[in-house]
């Protein structure tokens, strides 16, 4: 099992260039699909969820071809199956997107049901709505979710969640449906928008994305394209809250500052310095932050994705924070773990209250989840002394080369996979 191994203390210094956005790139790989064209997508993220989902189009009949760590060509054409009954596909949340791509182009899909993050129960009762909306049929039998149409024909929908999935799924099969579609009450996310722009780029006709009602009029066949992927605000954000809990500072390039803004200003209350640029951000930190208040929203409000981030951050700020979580209800299992690190942390349902420590002391703990496993590590990084992070495998399904990264930062931190390679880096860096 690979861990994480840090010293904590070092203040993390320099540039990082941030990667494409794995949400964007998921849903994006699953629209390459909908063409009988090649699509190139560039500024990929070389992470585990994206690796799984492109092993599980292959598995249908697509020729992906990697041209480099970070680009691909995917061929569509000779999908030969709708049924994505991939081993490793329940494990990656995204994999409902191939739900509305199938759906859209053979009227017909048959998905694993998904997994991920255990963050919550994560319905997905707004996607089935959505579907039922556009005529198709769908049913859950033996962890598959089955949809089929006899012709996808365009509605008028309202979704009485904001969901980034559930939008994103209706937008692509409402692509290539019959006919209008609207919208209403749609998720916002910067990845909703990238997924319009890449269809458009293949001749949908999808306007409004980026506001709560997006307006699809179908077409008959989508083509080929070039896109690249939009930049990783969750990445850039973990990055920004590292370098503020360590008192650091450092350049993040390769982001887009807007969709940072609900980050940025954070930060600045609990009195960082930010520094915004064309497409970089600087972040510095100082020894006296102090406490905030934050609740996490649908975009552009604060995302559910940075909370943990934050909350280590506000471990190490002075004063009294409260942190409220109002997305999924089971996000704050990483509290335990930092606890253990020596934070002052009370959860009451789904509000953590914070009381800042001087530091946190280095300890053993576990990743939860993916972003929580984040949190850990900048507070590794943060702590006196060691941490180990346990099931570092979730950090991959979502971070490329997070330990390169932050070592390129100056971060004393290792990927090791025995108790022997702890010792060894210990004895190392002493
Ligand atoms: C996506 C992101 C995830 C992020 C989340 C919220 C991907 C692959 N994952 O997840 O990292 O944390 O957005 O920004 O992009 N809901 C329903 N019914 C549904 C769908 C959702 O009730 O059919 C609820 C969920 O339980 C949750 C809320 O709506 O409370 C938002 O979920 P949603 O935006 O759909 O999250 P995901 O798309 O799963």
């Amino acid at each position: 099992m690979e861990q994480y191994v840090i010293k904590g203390g070092a203040k993390l210094q320099g540039e990082v260039d941030i990667s494409g956005a794995k949400n964007a790139a998921l849903a994006l790989i699953a629209a390459a699909i909908m063409t009988e064209d090649k699509v190139t997508i560039t500024n990929l993220p070389d992470v585990r969820d994206i690796n799984v989902l492109i092993e599980s189009i292959q598995d249908i009949g697509a020729i992906v071809d990697r041209v480099d760590r970070n680009q691909v060509v995917i061929d569509g054409s000779k999908i030969s199956s709708v049924t994505v009954d991939y081993e490793f596909i329940k494990k990656i949340r995204a994999s409902y997107y191939l739900l509305g791509a199938l759906l859209g182009r053979f009227n017909k899909a048959e998905v694993a049901l998904p997994g991920g993050c255990d963050i919550g129960t994560r319905p997905i009762d707004q996607h089935i709505k959505g579907f039922n909306a556009l005529g198709a049929r769908v049913m859950i039998e033996h962890g598959m979710i089955k949809t089929k149409a006899d012709e996808l024909i365009g509605s008028h929908i309202y979704m009485d969640v904001v969901s980034v999935g559930a939008t994103i799924n209706v937008m692509l099969a409402a692509a290539l449906a019959n006919g209008r579609t609207v919208i209403e009450n749609a998720a916002k996310e910067p990845h909703v928008v990238d997924v319009a722009n890449m269809l458009n780029s293949m001749g949908a006709n999808i306007k409004g994305a980026g506001t709560d009602v997006i307006r699809i009029k179908g077409v008959e066949s989508l083509h080929g394209t070039e896109y690249a992927v939009i930049p990783d605000q969750i990445e850039a954000g973990t990055f920004m809250f590292a370098a503020a809990a360590t008192r650091g500072n450092v350049l993040l390039k390769n982001v887009i500052p807007k969709h940072l803004e609900a980050i940025s200003s954070k930060l600045l209350e609990i009195g960082c310095t930010i520094e915004e640029y064309d497409d970089a951000v600087r972040v510095i930190g100082n020894d006296n932050l102090r406490s905030t208040h934050v609740k996490t929203l649908p975009y552009p409000g604060y995302p559910t994705d940075m909370q943990p981030q934050i909350a280590v951050t506000l471990a190490v700020s002075r004063g009294t924070s409260i942190v409220t979580e109002s997305i999924f209800e089971n996000r704050f299992k990483y509290v335990a773990e930092l606890v253990r690190m020596g934070a002052n942390i009370k959860v009451e349902g789904n509000t953590a209250i914070i009381n800042g420590v001087d530091e946190l002391t280095g300890a053993e703990v576990s990743a939860p989840d993916l972003r929580a496993g984040a949190a850990l590590v900048i507070a590794g990084l943060a702590a006196k002394g060691f941490t180990v992070v346990d099931d570092i495998i979730y950090i991959q399904r979502g971070y490329e080369n997070f330990e390169v990264k932050l070592q390129k930062l100056g971060a004393c931190i290792e990927k090791v996979n025995s108790e022997q390679e702890v010792a060894k880096f210990k004895l190392k860096v002493g």
